[in-house]
């Protein structure tokens, strides 16, 4: 079961950052166009919600079984001191789920304006943030202090 909740989390990211990438630019383009806010923005904002609860579903259930976060939580005094441990035990989680919260935050905020540059508006600044949040906590293939695949094998 490990490997294949790891394998999807990590495919999930990109479905996380197209959507985010994507409500950004209709949030920008509106906001600064004075486009009216239609059912396909509101969609897009759903939907990129929903893409981001997927991944912290998913997120959650590996914090539960990873052998990596199972080690940090029994040998914390050892684990806090190796980097790669750390960041997966605590890191990771804590700046993700910071930037889940961001987009929830966001998108209810949207909800609730009733004029359509001000849902544009909000979009944008609190989906940036968010989207800022989640590059720098990507365990990115290229990194020189956490490395993990761009894609992983089912
Ligand atoms: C936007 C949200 C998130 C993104 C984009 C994301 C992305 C990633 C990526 C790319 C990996 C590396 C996967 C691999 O090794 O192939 C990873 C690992 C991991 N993520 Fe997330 N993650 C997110 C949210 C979360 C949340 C909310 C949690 C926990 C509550 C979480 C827990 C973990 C754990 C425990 C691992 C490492 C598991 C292991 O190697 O044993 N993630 N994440």
């Amino acid at each position: 079961m490990y490997p294949i909740i790891l394998a999807l989390h990590s495919l999930i990211r990109w479905f996380v950052l197209g959507s985010l990438l994507f409500a950004i630019y209709r949030a920008y383009s509106g906001w600064l166009l004075n486009k009216p806010f239609s059912k396909f923005d509101n969609t897009i904002r759903n939907v990129t919600v929903n893409i981001a609860h997927v991944q912290l579903v998913l997120g959650l259930w590996l914090y539960f079984i990873s052998p990596i976060v199972n080690y940090f939580l029994h040998n914390f005094h050892r684990a806090v001191h190796e980097r790669q441990i750390r960041f997966f035990g605590m890191e990771h989680v804590t700046m993700m789920l910071t930037a889940i919260i961001l987009i929830e935050i966001g998108s209810a905020k949207a909800k609730r304006k009733t004029a359509d540059a001000e849902k544009f508006k909000t979009m944008a600044i609190w989906f940036t943030v968010a989207l800022l949040v989640i590059l720098s906590s990507i365990p990115w293939s290229f990194s020189p202090l956490i490395s993990r695949p761009l894609f992983r094998a089912f």
